[in-house]
């Protein structure tokens, strides 16, 4: 072999296993080879590139990176209209649309194929014998823009189509969105570097889908998911739109993972319910489902109502985004002195819950937003997360609009309110005698992964401390059953009650009360590691900070929070007092007598019985890692019902799965030996 054909060769061989891996990784999720590995191909193929010019580079994932920027886009008229969808808003509207196909079809149960509704932009890409030669957004229908050089950027797009015996000409359809995680890290990257984050990841999907320069799409975490065919030429083509996707599949696209093909409306109507549930733990936002038709024919017979197919509809979510009006802003000041500021809002049916208020974060995101009261804003609440003010929508500003004044003095105590630049965060200066930081300390101290006092919730505890029965958390033992019961809403049955669970919950683990305690920075995982690492309260006191930062997970600053934190003589004396009232804990366990000692442990689904952040303590408490995700490193996925993706994933890698039952024996001969 010349040497020049073995320079081919090996350049064929280093691209066709970079296709390949890029496909596992980007389009299946499911990677083979490490990103080290993959990277180090990589950057064999650009240097084999730049050696040799005449190596065919049409398909390299090098091509990747994007091309010099454009002037304008150009037009593109689409040879096959694309279409937009009807909406159902109810399971009336889907019955009604079910109706409308059965009549005239003249047969019922058909079958559909449900599919999500990405929450992104419409792409078209067209195919000429398996190479990808034209890339157009959606535009008005008939005509979008030529957005080839910025599709090529995106990885899950297939540059040339896998397998053989491709269409002379095809046209594949799908949407472009920016997944929530890639949509985040940009958002805080573009906050902490004073740039404008997006309100949405449609609207970062979108803007970074039409940047004329195609560098800056490629440095956006865009996926495309593939739903439909469009023009063809010299194409065989299968009957059924569910084939479609498998043969589109076949050709190196992502298509959805959740899809399914179901017969009749009541199936549809239950896989509705199914996937609104599942909705936010996917990795992308979508806003409804599309129902579809499957046969082809059927599709045909059905036919087109002005722009929207009879044969699909999509039934929509309840919307994620709503504008409403800001109110007011009041300040709340936490355990620590941090003021944060919260938006009373006109109340707003969004996401599924009506949000009247929202956090501001801090002075920063005031400013960044340009919020003022009286301003129409967008109210954004994406799944479980805490409802947030996206935007102001700058042309509902009334003219009485009031600017915000970030307060210079505790709202609570009137102490002064001190500002770090590195943390963003403004502080009440005054320490635990404001009485809003005190009320917070108790409020932590009480609560169900610290003491764990059942009964004694964040309200009862604002009552005790205004009538002043408490006023640090050491006067919670002091607690008398005749004063509690004297309490609106109390009598002697459920003062004594609440008495009782008061003694209950001294005793305690040294790591508990660790956290119970509240130092700054000392959250369960810390504390942990500190009870583990110093085994009694006496060694912990007497730490240097050298010997603090040598603890798993502690540097230099949480050190010093520890340190300081013992050295005051207020807490020393109220330590000593939770120890004379009782609080007391069993010494720990060496470490290598733990019997879950190295195991990873995944939980998913509802647990029924056993709470999951009790059944995490638990299998904490044993030694054992809970993680969140699944890998081949996870020793036994736990599940209860509604599990999904975790457990699928679990049953791919070979991770045995066993049920809350298993767990439950599990914990309790573990917790007896
Ligand atoms: S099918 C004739 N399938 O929704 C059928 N569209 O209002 C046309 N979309 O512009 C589209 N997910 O961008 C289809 N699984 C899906 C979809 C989907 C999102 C978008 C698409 C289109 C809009 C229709």
């Amino acid at each position: 072999m010349s040497a020049e054909q073995s320079v081919l060769n090996r350049y064929q061989e280093l691209k066709q296993r970079l296709i390949y891996h890029g496909h596992r990784y980007y389009v299946l999720d499911d990677p083979e080879i490490s990103d080290a590995e993959y990277d180090r191909d990589y950057q064999e193929l650009v240097q084999l590139e730049a050696q040799h010019p005449e190596v065919d580079t049409s398909d390299s994932p090098s091509r990747r990176v994007g091309a010099p920027a454009l002037e304008s886009f150009d037009s593109v008229t689409h040879k096959v209209r694309m279409l937009s969808l009807g909406n159902a808003f109810s399971n009336e509207d889907l019955e009604a649309f079910n109706k409308r196909i059965e009549d005239k079809l003249g047969q019922h149960d058909i079958w559909f194929v449900c599919e999500p509704k990405y929450d992104g932009v419409a792409v078209s890409l067209m195919y000429q014998n398996g190479r990808l030669v034209q890339g157009a957004t959606r535009g008005d229908g008939s005509t979008g823009e030529d957005i080839t050089e910025n599709v090529k950027t995106i990885s899950s797009i297939p540059l040339k189509l896998h397998g053989t015996g491709h269409p002379k000409l095809i046209e594949v359809r799908g949407e472009v969105y920016m997944p929530r995680k890639g949509f985040d890290t940009y958002n805080k990257r573009a906050i902490s570097a004073g740039e404008k984050p997006f309100v949405n990841p449609r609207n970062a999907a979108a803007g970074s889908l039409r940047q004329l320069d195609s560098r800056i799409t490629a440095q956006r975490p865009l996926e495309m998911c593939a739903y439909s065919l469009g023009f063809s030429e010299g194409a065989d083509l299968p009957a059924t739109h569910s084939e479609t996707l498998a043969l589109i599949q076949r050709w190196g696209f992502k298509v959805s993972t959740v899809f399914s093909r179901v017969k009749g409306i009541q199936a549809c109507l239950d896989y509705f319910s199914d996937l609104e549930s599942k909705r936010h733990a996917l990795p992308f936002d979508i806003d409804g489902i599309v129902y579809k038709v499957d046969s082809l024919e059927q599709q045909d017979q059905l036919g087109f109502v002005s722009k929207a197919p009879r044969w699909a509809i999509a039934r929509k979510f309840p919307a994620q985004e709503e504008h409403t009006i800001l109110n007011s802003v009041e300040y709340q000041v936490g355990r620590t002195g941090a003021i944060t500021p919260v938006a009373r809002l006109e109340p707003v049916f969004v996401g599924g819950v009506t949000v009247s208020n929202a956090t501001l974060h801090n002075r920063e995101e005031i400013e960044r937003l340009g919020i003022a009261i009286g301003d129409t804003v967008v109210v954004r609440r994406a799944g479980d997360v805490i409802p947030k003010i996206a935007a102001v929508v700058d042309s509902k500003r009334p003219l009485n609009a009031e600017k915000i004044k970030f307060p210079e003095r505790c709202p609570v105590c009137d102490s002064s309110v001190v500002y770090t630049e590195e943390e963003a965060i403004s502080r009440c200066s005054a320490g635990l005698t404001c009485p809003a930081q005190m009320k917070e300390t108790i409020k932590h101290y009480a609560s169900r992964n610290a003491m764990d006092i059942d009964g004694l919730g964040d309200r009862l505890i604002e009552i005790f401390f205004d009538r002043k029965m408490i006023a640090t958390v050491a006067d919670i033992y002091d607690l008398k059953i005749d004063d509690i019961a004297e309490l609106e809403g109390f009598g002697q049955k459920s003062a004594s009650n609440l008495r009782k669970a008061i003694e209950n919950s001294k005793k305690t683990t040294f790591d508990k009360f660790l956290y119970s305690l509240g130092i700054r920075e000392v959250g369960q995982s810390t504390a942990r590691n500190l009870a583990k690492a110093f085994k009694s309260i006496e060694s912990l006191r007497s730490a240097s900070v050298e010997e603090l930062m040598g603890v798993d997970d502690i540097g230099p600053v949480v050190a010093e929070y520890v340190s300081t934190f013992f050295a005051s003589e207020t807490n020393q004396l109220l330590i000593q007092s939770l120890i004379q009232h009782g609080v007391s804990w069993p010494a720990p366990p060496e470490a290598n007598a733990e019997p879950c000692s190295g195991k990873t442990y995944v939980l998913t689904g509802t647990l029924e019985t056993l709470k999951r952040a009790d059944a995490k303590n638990r299998l904490i408490a044993l030694g054992a890692k809970v993680a969140g995700s699944v890998s081949k490193n996870t020793d036994i996925v736990f599940y209860g019902p509604g599990a999904g993706s975790k457990l699928t994933k679990a049953q791919e890698l070979g991770v045995p799965a066993l049920d809350e039952a298993e767990l439950i024996k599990m914990l309790e001969a573990y917790e007896a030996s």
